[in-house]
């Protein structure tokens, strides 16, 4: 049986060889090919500087924190986010000590609403909202024109979580260039796989040396000149640096983005080509030149005669993997249950996708006899469906 994966990750020569020149080295935590690897990311995305963080949670922990620290944020400051996204943006709101506060998502592009924004900020006592947290889900870039003058109007800067949206465009920049910082997670089932890795975009001088500071403990010197003063830490940090290994393996596919965007598009093309003739029971996802996509979501509409998790168990049998479109977090989530009653009936939508939305791969090795194999997997199905 076929198997369609989620994400696959294939080393390439030049992978194994970066690795390898790591092992040799004898250099294998945080070092030159990390501080390559932020290099070229900064300037794929198009900002002045980049941070690596082991992960996109820290990235979005340690950026969030930066921010707090550079404006004097309290404890306990709002930060408005996505209702729909996958855990990690809430956690980190919360854990960089911020509270989240929810609105509502777009059904197709899945963004959060800025009509939704706008009601809320223009409600707030002076200081109430610290931050905007926008998530590109799906790489779909949120609509940031808007976001940026709502976050200007009010005073509230603009953190972008494109954790999702490696390469995505808006209005021709690269999202993660567009608010105050930007946060990137390079996981494996992410366009540009690192196994674990993550990474903060910014032109702001001051966010950029916090942020950097925080990820080693709040670290104040770092030169071999200031051997006498190594251990000094002014900040309350973390531990979230990266190894040379993860930045070995990201850097080739950093130079090949364009390509691996390219292939993962064609592929969001071919489904929808191929999946047309279902239009009835699933809401396919919309293609954009612009988007780089994480995966090919799809909606099982409110007609069709089965469940979202009856049909990907059926798909799951025929090895074709799915992953459930995330959740709301504060009315479908269990860590977040203690939001349930305030946000109940305020984020339907959120909950519309978390109980029918879901995605397959789209990744860059699927092949057109792949495509072929999931339509004719849907096709089969839909028609046993149809002869019930
Ligand atoms: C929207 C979003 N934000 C943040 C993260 C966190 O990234 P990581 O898993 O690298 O910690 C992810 C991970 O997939 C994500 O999808």
């Amino acid at each position: 049986m076929r198997r369609i994966a989620i994400a696959e990750f294939r080393a390439s020569p030049e992978q194994r060889r970066l690795v390898q020149e790591v092992l040799d080295s004898g250099r294998i935590s945080e070092g030159p090919k990390v501080a390559q690897f932020e290099r070229a990311w900064a300037e794929f995305v198009g900002c002045r500087s980049c941070i690596a963080t082991n992960s996109g949670t820290s990235a979005l922990m340690a950026g969030l924190l930066a921010l707090r620290h550079r404006l004097g944020l309290p404890r306990g400051t709002k930060a408005i986010t996505s209702a729909l996204s996958f855990i990690a943006t809430s956690n980190a709101i919360w854990h960089a000590g911020f509270e989240p506060v929810y609105v509502d998502v777009d059904p197709v592009r899945f963004h959060l609403l800025p009509d939704q924004v706008e009601a809320l900020l223009a409600e707030a006592r002076p200081g109430e909202y610290g931050a905007l947290v926008p998530v590109h889900l799906m790489g779909y870039p949120a609509p940031m024109d808007r976001l940026l003058a709502l976050g200007e109007r009010y005073g509230v800067p603009v953190v972008e979580d494109a954790a999702q949206a490696h390469g995505s465009l808006y209005q021709g920049r690269r999202v993660g260039s567009l608010g105050v910082l930007g946060i990137f997670s390079f996981y494996i089932s992410h366009n540009i796989q690192a196994g674990e890795m993550g990474a903060i975009t910014t032109d702001d001088e001051a966010i950029d040396d916090l942020a950097r500071r925080l990820k080693d403990q709040g670290r104040v010197y770092r030169t071999e000149e200031d051997l006498p003063r190594w251990f000094v830490h002014d900040l309350v940090g973390f531990n979230f640096k990266t190894l040379e290994f993860q930045a070995a393996l990201a850097l080739p596919q950093v130079a090949d983005a364009e390509e691996i965007l390219r292939a993962r598009r064609e592929n969001v093309r071919g489904l929808n080509e191929r999946l047309a003739g279902l239009r009835e029971w699933f809401q396919l996802p919309e293609y954009d030149e612009a988007v780089g996509y994480l995966g090919y979501p799809l909606v099982v509409r409110p007609e069709a005669p089965f469940s979202r998790d009856a049909w990907c168990a059926l798909l799951s049998e025929r090895g074709i993997e799915t992953r459930p479109l995330f959740r709301s977090i504060p009315t479908q989530q269990p860590a977040y249950a203690h939001l349930a009653e305030a946000y109940a009936g305020r984020v339907p939508n959120a909950e519309y996708l978390g109980e029918r939305g879901f995605y397959l791969g789209c990744h860059q090795h699927l092949t057109p006899e792949d495509l072929d194999y999931v339509a004719d997997a849907f096709a089969d199905l839909a028609r046993a469906y149809r002869a019930r």
